[in-house]
């Protein structure tokens, strides 16, 4: 049975065998920025329950960018090698793995969500040590409970996109396929683009096409450092609640295009605390799914829908309907790390269990076969259902 969802997906030279995605999800489980067995097990266990690409964690590209002291670092080429490990792993298991790329701005700082996710004080040191200074495009906190940046130097702005630059060559040397620029939720990159968190007078601030040029500069910095066969995703708040609507969206959307992003995540907000976030309470299906849509129609750029997308017919049918080009999955994942595989089993594409590792699949398809004793046994390694 032909499913679109499970439909492989060229992106320059990427091959996805299908359109699941897991969504980049921070896990706070790093020390002084180092993967450990954790992240290793977090991300092996996606690529073995059959995700086409499996993203890391939003990785900081500067120390002074980290949420917590316990996010991940590729801010220095001592972080690469043990990232390897990860990666071979992830393509062992035939996906693909990503990382997202990172810098939370007015936003760093902070404890865990589960510790209450306050601002720390002001001398909590660096991960890897030194002073924290928040930085952001200038002096406005977050909230009343968060510190007020430093404005950022015009220097420092050019010094930043080559630190994402950086990173990104970085991550091609630990093995990465795709590269993530987090230009969303309220972290540094979306705090250029806000008419409420920059106020700047200079080339940077002001209008749309100043409070843009970072975000761009960011983009083709990087897409100059990462290979051109490699894809470059970029993920925006398509709105904000707070100043920043669709078609300023799609205008970005174009001008990022134009540098060579390859694909627009689609989630919402964070710039504020009065708007929502992608894992705010009161938010229904799909919710931020008519932002991708409008966003691919508009400027025929790919595009990848996020939020509340639970079901398999519901994200074969995104894919199926031209909504978005690939489907993210966030805490549905964490609730079933084989999603896919089960997505497969529930809309009949894959009754063979062909791409669950031997190990398991051999033994699930014997059983499918027991409840069902006419079928046929399809069990076969390598097998793909549109190949
Ligand atoms: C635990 C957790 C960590 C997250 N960390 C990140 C992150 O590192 N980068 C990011 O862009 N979004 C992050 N998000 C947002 C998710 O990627 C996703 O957009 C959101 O959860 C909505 O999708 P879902 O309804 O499928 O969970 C995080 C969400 C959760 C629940």
């Amino acid at each position: 049975m032909i499913s679109d969802l499970f439909c492989p997906l060229q992106i320059r030279d990427v091959r996805l065998k299908n359109r699941i995605v897991l969504s980049p999800m921070l896990t706070y489980a790093a020390t002084d920025g180092w993967v450990n067995d954790w992240h290793f097990m977090h991300l092996g266990k996606y690529a073995a329950g059959g995700c086409g690409l499996v993203f890391m964690e939003s990785t900081k590209v500067d120390p002074r960018g980290c949420t917590t002291p316990a996010d991940l670092a590729l801010w220095d080429d001592r972080y690469i090698e043990p990232m390897i490990r990860i990666t071979e792993f992830i393509k062992a298991h035939n996906a693909v793995p990503g990382i997202q790329l990172s810098h939370s701005g007015r936003k760093a700082r902070q404890s865990r969500p589960w510790e209450g996710r306050g601002p720390l004080p002001a001398d909590t040191s660096l991960p890897g040590g030194g002073d924290w200074d928040l930085v952001g495009p200038s002096p406005i906190p977050h909230d009343a409970q968060h510190g007020t940046p430093r404005e950022l130097k015009r220097d420092e702005i050019a010094g930043l996109a080559q630190a994402w630059a950086q990173a990104a060559d970085r991550a091609r040397r630990a093995g990465f396929e795709a590269v993530e620029i987090h230009g969303a939720h309220g972290y540094l990159i979306h705090e250029f683009l806000s008419p409420v968190a920059n106020q700047r007078t200079d080339e940077y601030g002001g209008s749309l096409e100043n409070r843009m040029r970072f975000a761009i500069e960011v983009a083709a910095a990087t897409r100059k450092a990462w290979p051109e066969g490699k894809p470059l995703f970029f993920r925006i708040s398509a709105v904000d609640g707070a100043g920043w609507e669709i078609e300023h969206s799609v205008e970005l959307t174009r001008r990022l295009s134009a540098v060579g992003v390859d694909v627009i995540d689609c989630s919402t907000g964070g710039v504020a605390n009065y708007t929502h976030v992608a894992t705010s309470p009161d938010i229904g299906y799909g919710y931020q799914v008519p932002h991708a849509e409008r966003i691919r129609a508009e400027t025929g750029v790919m595009t990848m829908a996020v939020g509340h997308i639970i079901h398999a017919d519901q994200a074969d049918g995104i894919v199926r309907s031209g909504q978005a080009d690939l489907v993210a999955i966030g805490r549905e994942m964490l609730h079933n790390p084989n999603w896919p595989i089960d997505a497969a089993q529930k809309l009949g594409i894959e009754p063979g269990f062909a791409h669950v590792p031997d190990a398991y699949g051999y033994w699930l398809e014997k059983r499918a076969r027991s409840r069902f004793p006419g079928r046929p046994s399809t069990w076969q390694r390598g097998i793909d259902a549109r190949d």
